[in-house]
């Protein structure tokens, strides 16, 4: 493979993003030429974000699992599309050519027909890090269903809920999965989702850890089994440019996730053309991105884009300090990685075993390290580039969003330069705008707003599934005519953008996305709980902690206990990973005359910044805040 739309100077990259603006039907036209579409599109882009109504390739026919598969075949069958590596570091690694990968799609694909998958179907994923997974993908991709992958941290409740908003009649899952230490008991937790959602039809099963699981005939059946009935050609199903791809469910400010909508063509190309700029990939290069396939990070740039770019990609099952904080550096030495993609969170827990584990490896593989999820601070940046780049690998520092299907603002690896904490540039095709309370555009640099993006780009979120007026209320009413991210945004003398965090009601714990009314709602569930205000916190490894403060009935004289079960609660209504850090009990919470919760105060008492709580006399009880003060946990 060759990519004539990377982008190889700073020059080209400016000329590049100077054309996306000034023509940018012409320039993404001339992207999208180096994919296969079965049908060319009639019109290149047609919208509005009033509706919002965007579509990109209008009238085009394609589908996805030939732009990352059947087309590497003559010229790459033999290359390795995935290599994995097991949670243990003494099991069996396993190689997947191109050939060998578009085989097993082709016969998972036939698996999903043959157990009445059929196009535009919802398909949710919930497995672990394994092949499979990848496989699972872009087998629903050759047939057209929609496929919904589950993190595996989220409880059976938090399944329930989205297979009942996506109507998801298929599931595909494994017994269990291994992270780290631990074993997560995948078809168990299915099983007690289950109980919600008797619409489930068939619920194809892996096995891969061996744990004993119940398996209810006539509706549970196992991917081995099923695969020995299956055919082996499959022919790709034709889809539309806008047919949907996936939906992936994410956080919000209100309490309930939403299903975010991509599409079949505009992610495709924009997915592609991110990797291979962002990162500078060069034909032959190992690409290790350690996100989870469960997040929009997995989707683009382990499975879709890595892969429609005939790329090799290494893909790990297990957690970087597992069985010890070296493990990465093991991983990168062992198969000679060369582009590493992983999250400021990771660095920052692999920095507090210091350099230790790092002694001994050469690392030496390393051309490219890219960061995603959060902001990388700058004593993350440097440690990363000194220890792990040895002061000769380029930083791409990518912010971008589940929303957004692909890497926005980023600079370009050894081509557009760094600057530590800042992701710097717009990517050709991004044009980026920062806006005042009023929503009047702030021009000109060194200034600060929220982050507006006022042009469609390819891979742009279509709808929220099921509720598009959501769509609508969430992302574009707030600055009519743009897209608004939800982040605040500085914007240095020379045009570089550095994110500072959301401006919404949503965390970022450790690279996750948690809306704070999501964990309200999950507290006020449990007995004896009279209300709950929940805020975010500066966290030395998760980036942002959880702070709740929680006006309890009688905790019987056991705190510790109460807080125990209160955490109980949460993980089984979200899952683990929305477990609060810290919990405070309180008498009553600040509210306004009008009854509405004063945040700000309870944000910067977290914060443990008691002296600028600013006004406190419209509270209807400012003795409250006194309180609070005092029994700060
Ligand atoms: C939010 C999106 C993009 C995939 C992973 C997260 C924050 C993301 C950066 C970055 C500063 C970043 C933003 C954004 N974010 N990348 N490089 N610098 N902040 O996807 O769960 O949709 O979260 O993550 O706040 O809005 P997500």
């Amino acid at each position: 493979m060759s990519y004539p739309y990377q982008v190889k100077s700073a020059e080209a990259y400016k000329q590049a993003w100077e054309q996306s603006v000034a023509d940018p039907e012409a320039f993404w036209a001339e992207v999208a030429a180096h994919f296969i579409w079965q049908q060319k599109w009639d019109k290149v882009l047609e919208w509005n974000f009033e509706a919002p109504d965007v579509k990109w390739f209008v009238g085009g026919k394609l589908n996805i699992s030939e732009n990352c598969l059947d087309r590497h075949l003559e010229a790459g069958g033999d290359k390795a599309a995935i290599i994995w590596e097991p949670n243990d570091p003494k099991g069996k690694s396993r190689t997947i050519t191109y050939k060998e990968l578009y085989e097993q799609v082709c016969r998972f694909a036939n698996v999903l027909k043959n157990n009445g998958v059929r196009k535009g179907d919802r398909v949710c994923i919930y497995m672990g890090m394994v092949p499979e997974l990848a496989i699972a993908l872009l087998a629903c991709a050759r047939v057209g269903a929609i496929h919904s992958v589950i993190f595996g941290g989220f409880s059976a409740k938090s399944i329930a809920d989205r297979l009942q908003d996506a109507q998801a009649q298929f599931i595909i899952t494994a017994d269990g999965a291994y992270r780290g230490a631990k074993e997560i008991p995948l078809k168990g937790v299915i099983d007690d989702a289950l109980e919600q959602c008797p619409f489930v039809k068939k619920v194809i099963v892996l096995l891969h850890t061996k744990t004993p699981v119940s398996m209810i005939k006539g509706r549970d059946v196992w991917w081995q089994d099923e695969l020995e009935k299956a055919g082996v050609d499959c022919v790709a199903e034709l889809m539309d440019a806008e047919d949907p791809l996936f939906i992936l469910y994410t956080s919000g400010s209100t309490g309930k996730p939403k299903g975010v909508v991509h599409s079949c063509g505009g992610y495709m190309v924009y997915a592609t053309y991110s990797f291979v700029n962002v990162f500078q990939y060069q034909p032959g290069d190992l690409f290790f991105c350690t996100a989870d396939v469960g997040w929009i990070t997995g989707h683009s740039y382990i499975v879709y884009g890595p892969l429609c770019a005939g790329a090799t990609v290494l893909m790990f099952e297990g957690i970087p300090t597992w069985p010890d904080a070296g493990r990465f550096w093991d991983i990168v030495d062992k198969y000679k990685v060369n582009i590493l993609y992983t999250a400021p969170t990771a660095i920052r827990s692999l920095m507090a075993y210091g350099t230790e584990p790092i002694a001994g490896h050469d690392l030496g593989s390393l051309k490219v390290l890219g960061s995603v999820g959060e902001p990388i601070n700058e004593e993350a940046w440097h440690w990363f580039d000194k220890n792990i780049g040895k002061g000769k690998c380029p930083i791409v520092d990518t912010w971008w969003q589940t929303e957004t299907g692909g890497i926005m603002i980023s600079n370009l690896a050894g081509v557009t330069p760094a600057k530590p904490s800042y992701a710097t540039l717009p990517l050709p095709g991004i044009q980026p705008m920062l806006v005042d309370e009023k929503g009047e555009e702030i021009e000109g640099n060194d200034v600060s707003g929220n982050l507006c993006i006022k042009f469609p780009w390819p891979s742009i979120i279509r709808t929220t599934y099921g509720d598009h007026e959501r769509c609508r209320t969430t992302y574009f009413t707030a600055y009519p005519g743009t897209y608004f991210t939800g982040d605040g945004c500085y914007r240095d003398a020379e045009g570089n953008y550095r994110i500072t965090g959301r401006v919404d009601d949503v965390l970022n714990v450790s690279g996750h996305r948690i809306g704070t009314a999501e964990v309200e709602n999950a507290i006020n569930m449990h007995e004896g709980v009279v209300e709950s205000a929940v805020v975010g916190y500066p966290h030395d490894l998760k980036g942002q902690g959880i702070y709740a403060y929680v006006v309890y009935g009688n905790t019987h004289g056991d705190d510790e206990l109460t807080r125990q079960d209160i955490l109980q609660t949460v993980s089984r209504i979200i899952g683990p990973i929305a477990k609060p850090d810290k919990i405070q009990f309180v008498k009553g919470l600040p509210k306004t005359r009008s009854g509405k919760i004063m945040r700000r105060i309870l944000r910067k008492i977290a914060e443990g910044d008691m002296q600028n709580l600013g006004d406190t006399t419209t509270l209807l009880d400012p003795q409250v805040v006194e309180d609070i003060k005092e029994g700060k946990v």
